[in-house]
């Protein structure tokens, strides 16, 4: 069964979730973009041997000219040097603004893939096949694309909203441990702030028993949260649940421990905090606590508070003096207070 979930950002788009999509790719492109005459593949070196020429075929079945574009995998590759090389392969083979862009892989791909549709001619469709669990449910759908600079990841970019996301989620199968836990805290994190029943069904185990399920909803919440804030000047912010924390966790372990994992302590570590000081009612942290560590999640990081203060000043999402707290107040709700840099470690200090 394939789920559809519209989202109403950009001129809106479906996101079609199920398992064997990836033969009706071109079928599906085709209704999304009838004029089109022409698809360049944008996907990474793993990718490509696995999927790659199933998603050419399917395309080429339906009409398109093809023609892929292969980077090597991983984020180190998220650049603007990678985007122009990709930008001078659509021109050398004279794409127009007839054409589009199909991304083929994880949020690396669809980051940089999506930037260099938004800008290319001043920007063509492009279509996001989704290829890891974390493209599917958070970084395939919203519409923010980009690429990291020396001096930060994500510091470059566009909102540039795809045509279609097509995911299929056998392709899942593939996947390595650390990069199903990277889509898995952001689903946990996804029912936490949103929707108390989706928590429940995770506690039962739903994401083994029914994943597409778990998936479309968390695609229906992001999507909902994305079309009211596309620019993220407010709602959007509380889809950071976890991750400034996260990020300074990873930023102290120089990127040594996986997104998920390190969004995943960032989670406890801010609910802990905020039912010490009272914002979140008493059971949720064990609650979620259960949750993260019977989905595979270690719950604890050696580093140590002072130094996560420090790296959590130089997030992006810090303004002036005070950092953003999205925090639960109950499960499926969340709220958004700022909490003063120096303020910063009492308010995280474990009682
Ligand atoms: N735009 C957004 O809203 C948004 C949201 C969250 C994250 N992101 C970005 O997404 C990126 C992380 O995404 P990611 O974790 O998907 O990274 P990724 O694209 O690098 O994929 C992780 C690894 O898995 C491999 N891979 C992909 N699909 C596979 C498959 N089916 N089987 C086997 N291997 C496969 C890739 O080649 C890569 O080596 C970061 O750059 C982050 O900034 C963007």
């Amino acid at each position: 069964m394939t789920n559809t979930i519209h989202i109403d950002a950009g001129s809106g788009y479906d996101v079609l979730i199920g398992r064997d999509l990836l033969a009706q790719v071109g079928e599906r492109t085709r209704r999304a973009l009838p004029k089109t005459a022409r698809i360049a593949v944008f996907t990474d070196t793993t990718v490509q041997p696995l999927y790659g020429d199933a998603v050419e075929r399917s395309l080429r079945e339906a009409g398109f000219e093809t023609c892929c574009f292969v980077f090597p995998a991983g984020e180190r590759s998220k650049n603007l040097a990678t985007v122009g090389r990709f930008l001078d392969f659509m021109s050398e083979h004279r794409l127009t603004r007839r054409d589009a862009v199909l991304v083929l892989g994880g949020g690396v791909a669809g980051d940089m893939g999506g930037f260099a549709a938004s800008i290319y001619l001043r920007g063509i469709p492009f279509v996001q096949v989704p290829t890891t669990l974390l493209a599917a449910v958070d970084s395939s759908v919203g519409g923010k694309t980009g690429v990291d600079t020396a001096y930060g990841k994500n510091l470059t970019g566009t909102f540039w909203q795809p045509s279609l996301v097509v995911c299929d989620t056998g392709t899942f199968d593939s996947l390595g441990v650390d990069q199903v836990l990277d889509g898995t805290a952001e689903i946990i994190k996804t029912a936490a702030i949103r929707d108390a029943d989706l928590f429940e069904r995770l506690e039962a185990g739903a994401l083994k028993a029914d994943p597409e399920a778990v998936i479309a909803r968390c695609v229906e919440i992001k999507g909902e949260v994305v079309a009211s804030d596309e620019k993220e000047s407010g709602l959007r912010r509380i889809l950071n649940f976890g991750h400034t924390l996260g990020h300074a966790i990873e930023l102290k372990k120089d990127y040594g421990i996986s997104h998920g994992r390190a969004v995943a302590i960032g989670m406890l570590l801010v609910t802990a905090a905020t039912r010490k000081n009272g914002w979140t009612e008493s059971g949720i942290y064990e609650r979620l606590l259960s949750l993260i560590s019977s989905s595979g999640f270690a719950v604890e990081t050696d580093v140590p508070l002072e130094d996560l203060c420090e790296a959590a000043r130089s997030d992006k999402k810090s303004e002036g003096d005070s950092i953003h707290i999205i925090y639960l107040q109950t499960i499926g709700s969340c709220a958004d207070r700022t909490v003063r840099f120096d303020a910063l470690y009492d308010f995280l200090k474990s009682e």
